[in-house]
């Protein structure tokens, strides 16, 4: 059977090209500027030239940022409802013009029309839905909360009026103001998206557009009036704005790459899974964050499989994207497809096997690669390490379950994931072993605003989508009511006290705590620790860059922790306040000794009531099971991030270093901490205290010693998933921000400011959770 052709008119879309004159200039304070320097957008599909958009300059971006701040109490002030009005209407819009927005997509972008019109737009709108029921229901399950404040927004060009959507509404409805960028090969629906804003009665200065290349987005995420930055785009320039933004307070959210793992078990149904596969790795000509680029699949079934898939490859249709019966469109530029070429010639010349439909017919204009899949790659291979971003899928087998997860898990991304079998239960078990944000069981490349997206590891962190998601633009009113400095100052570094005047006594430096026994340093050094009053008072290992690697090492080693059911991490920490509580009176001693605290007392207290409320917390934080538009049901899990380095503050020294401590490990973390610098003796004299509490070995170590020195290794080790440093120091907190960006570790840090440690508004609560957790959300469809 032969399809005819089946072309969706372009008619409207080109009308209102022509009435905008084809250039456009920017959107700022819902006004168009006069178009300035111009760069071209062209349809990928022929490589004709559709318009002209402004280049934005400095000036422009601090104009938008100028709207954007104005606007932003009243847009706050309007409340829940009135901002839920606006967003309705704003979706109502966007379903009224759907078709003109997806032809216009279409062109742009280059993607086919089937896509556009079936998934992007209909998205937009539910996304729009979705966040003005958040904005009405702020007040009540937001409470506590206030808007970030003035948000900076940069996406990519593979989905973009979908980005624009996931950031705008989100953020809108929660009471940020906005100075957004689109792509430059794709703006064209953002400018139609501002008229639809002006119709919906957006006030001025809350949606602001800046239109230009990678020297815009810089100039957002430099400008000092932003509050916030949400960027999707290359895992490259994320690292670069996060170092860029490192110190600066910015909340920052990172959408980044990903080598998307599509697992098929011998037991699959195949030929469903080839279908998955087509969506999963050739759906937007595999130019997709979360594209399922690898296929892993049993070695039982490979062949058969791959013939299947063959097969589905001869008969996909590529051709003009506005034809309604193609499968794949155009990639978005002629610089993709060379990037793409090269790849796969690269893999070619390794003696990789190149499969390409001999069928297809490539288009004599524009810019287009035909649906490839490479297989007898080395898993180190490029073609199996770097995201392609095209239509090429990698292929490899496995034998068993355990060698499907460790070759999914063998790459620095972890943004989805599919997961093919009719055991259900085999589903269930590899879905959480997989360190990814999204897993797909039997389905690929759902997407819904409830449930939340985002990646593991080096594909970036925040959710966009979700509860989860509304935070990422929200800010605990806690934050604004903490203390300007630490509370109690730090009462002096330890000093070169000499230390014990009988050079014959016995040795009691207290030694470092790692993988659950005493470890003498590294470099076998100490330092003296003076009291409040410059008495001496003992002495501590001098930790170094090998003793960190040691501790992370032994905290790596502790998985049973992650894996051990939270009724029985709460019961650990229930028993370690016990014990705490049973030497009560030693631990205040040797705290009024370091501090001068007159209340030592009632810091042990709060640290003992501090365990049981994470101990309560342990087997309370719950995941949720989302109903998205789908018959199945999506659950999202809280799950651990991994290993955490935690930089403990100086004020407080028992309380401060519980109250970041037991968090972590209540949701399973494991950690490696750097206890106050000024007063580590508590810390040290928690050892025994763990030792009696069932406490495994390597769920937390410490290492005493200089927090700066310390938390530079924390912060560089590639096997340390994120750092958290509270300890006042804002040239500390700024270092660790910036190194972080090297594996992208999640932060937590407390820059200048200080923190009432005793008050669980400021140092518990669902917020620290979060620091403490990341969300998998699973994808899980039923029905026969
Ligand atoms: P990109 O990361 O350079 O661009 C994304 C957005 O960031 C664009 O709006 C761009 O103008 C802006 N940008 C560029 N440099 C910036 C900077 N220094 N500061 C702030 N903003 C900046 O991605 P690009 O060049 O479009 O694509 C290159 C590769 O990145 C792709 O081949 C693909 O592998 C990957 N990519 C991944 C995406 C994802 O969704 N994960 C999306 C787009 C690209």
């Amino acid at each position: 059977m032969e399809y005819g052709p089946a072309p969706e008119s372009q008619k409207e879309a080109q009308a209102w090209l022509d009435q905008q004159g084809r250039k456009f200039g920017l959107f700022i304070d819902n006004a168009w500027s006069e178009p300035g320097e111009l760069f071209a957008s062209n349809n990928p599909a022929d490589g004709k030239q559709l318009a002209e958009l402004t280049q934005a300059t400095t000036d422009d971006v601090n104009r938008a940022v100028d709207a954007a701040r104005r606007a932003q109490p009243a847009w706050q002030g309007l409340g829940g409802h009135g901002r839920a009005k606006i967003l309705y209407a704003i979706a109502r819009l966007m379903q009224k013009h759907a078709r003109l927005f997806a032809v216009l997509e279409t062109l742009d972008n280059g993607k086919t029309i089937r896509e556009t019109r079936d998934a992007d737009l209909p998205l937009v709108a539910r996304h729009f839905y979705y966040h003005a029921g958040w904005a009405q229901l702020q007040d009540e399950e937001f409470a506590g909360h206030r808007p970030v404040g003035v948000v900076g927004q940069i996406v990519p060009w593979n989905f973009p009026l979908l980005m624009l959507a996931w950031k705008v509404a989100p953020a809108l409805a929660a009471g940020n103001t906005i100075v957004f960028k689109p792509a430059e090969f794709t703006s064209l629906t953002a400018m139609l998206f501002a008229h639809i804003c002006v119709q919906a009665g957006v006030p001025a200065g809350v949606v602001n557009i800046v239109t230009g290349d990678g020297r815009v987005g810089e100039a957002i995420v430099k400008h000092e009036g932003i509050d916030k930055l949400a960027f999707t785009g290359s895992t490259e320039v994320g690292r670069i704005i996060r170092e860029a933004t490192a110190g600066s307070g910015k909340k920052l959210s990172l959408e980044l790459g990903g080598k998307s793992p599509f697992i098929v078990f011998e037991d699959a149904d195949l030929d469903a899974a080839v279908e998955g596969l087509v969506d999963s790795i050739w759906f937007n000509q595999g130019q997709v964050c979360c594209a399922g680029s690898r296929l892993l699949v049993q070695e039982s079934v490979e062949e058969r499989f791959l013939a299947k898939l063959r097969a589905r490859m001869d008969n996909l249709r590529l051709g003009s994207p506005l034809d309604k019966s193609m499968d794949i469109g155009a990639l978005v530029d002629p610089i993709q497809r060379q990037r793409i070429a090269g790849l796969v010639e690269a893999a070619r010349c390794e003696g990789c096997d190149v499969y390409q439909p001999a069928g297809c017919v490539i288009p004599t204009d524009g810019s287009w690669f035909p649906p490839t899949l490479i297989t007898g790659a080395s898993t180190s291979a490029a073609v199996a390490q770097a995201e392609i971003f095209g239509p090429v899928l990698v292929a490899m087998s496995f034998r068993t379950p355990a060698e499907a997860v460790q070759l999914a898990n063998n790459t620095v991304y972890g943004l989805a994931s599919c997961v093919w079998t009719e055991n259900i239960s085999l589903a269930l078990d590899v879905a959480p072993a997989i360190k990814a944000g999204v897993v797909w069981i039997n389905t690929a490349n759902q997407f819904d605003a409830a449930c939340g997206f985002g990646g593991y590891r080096e594909s970036g962190y925040g959710r966009e989508g979700g509860r989860e998601g509304m935070y990422e633009y929200l800010v605990p009113l806690s934050e604004d009511q903490r203390p300007a400095a630490p509370i109690a100052a730090d009462k002096g570094k330890a000093k070169a006290a000499a230390p014990s005047a009988d050079p014959f006594a016995i040795d009691r430096t207290a030694k470092l705590y790692i993988g659950g026994k005493q470890a003498r340093p590294d470099g076998a050094y100490s330092r003296a620790i003076t009291g409040f009053d410059g008495k001496f008072l003992g002495e501590v290992g001098e930790g170094n860059r090998k003793d960190i690697r040691n501790a992370v090492e032994a905290a790596h080693k502790a998985t049973g922790w992650t894996k051990a059911t939270a009724h029985n991490r709460a019961q650990v920490l229930f028993y370690i306040a016990e014990n705490l509580a049973a030497r009560g009176a030693e631990f205040a001693e040797r705290i009024a000794a370091q501090t001068g605290a007159k209340n030592a007392e009632k810091e042990v207290q709060a640290a003992v009531e501090r365990l049981f409320y994470w101990a309560a917390w342990a087997d309370k934080y719950d995941g949720l099971a989302h109903q998205p538009p789908m018959h199945g049901i999506t659950v999202a899990l809280n799950e651990a991030i991994g290993v955490i380095g935690i930089v403990a503050p100086n004020e407080n020294p028992l309380l401060g270093f519980i109250s970041l401590v037991a968090p972590a490990i209540a949701v399973g973390n494991r950690v490696v901490v750097v206890p106050s610098e000024a007063h580590p003796l508590t810390a040290t004299d928690l050892y025994q205290v763990f030792d009696t509490s069932d406490l495994p070995g390597g769920v937390v170590n410490i290492v005493t010693g200089s927090a700066d020195e310390l938390a530079r290794t924390l912060a560089t080790h590639s096997d340390v998933d994120a750092i958290w440093r509270h300890d006042g120091s804002a040239a500390g907190c700024a270092e660790v921000e910036r190194l972080s960006a090297g594996s992208l570790k999640r932060t937590w840090t407390g820059g200048a400011k200080g923190r009432d440690w005793f008050s669980t508004a400021q140092a518990g609560g669902r917020t620290v959770l979060a620091h403490a957790s990341q969300v998998k959300n699973i994808w899980i469809p039923y029905g026969v």
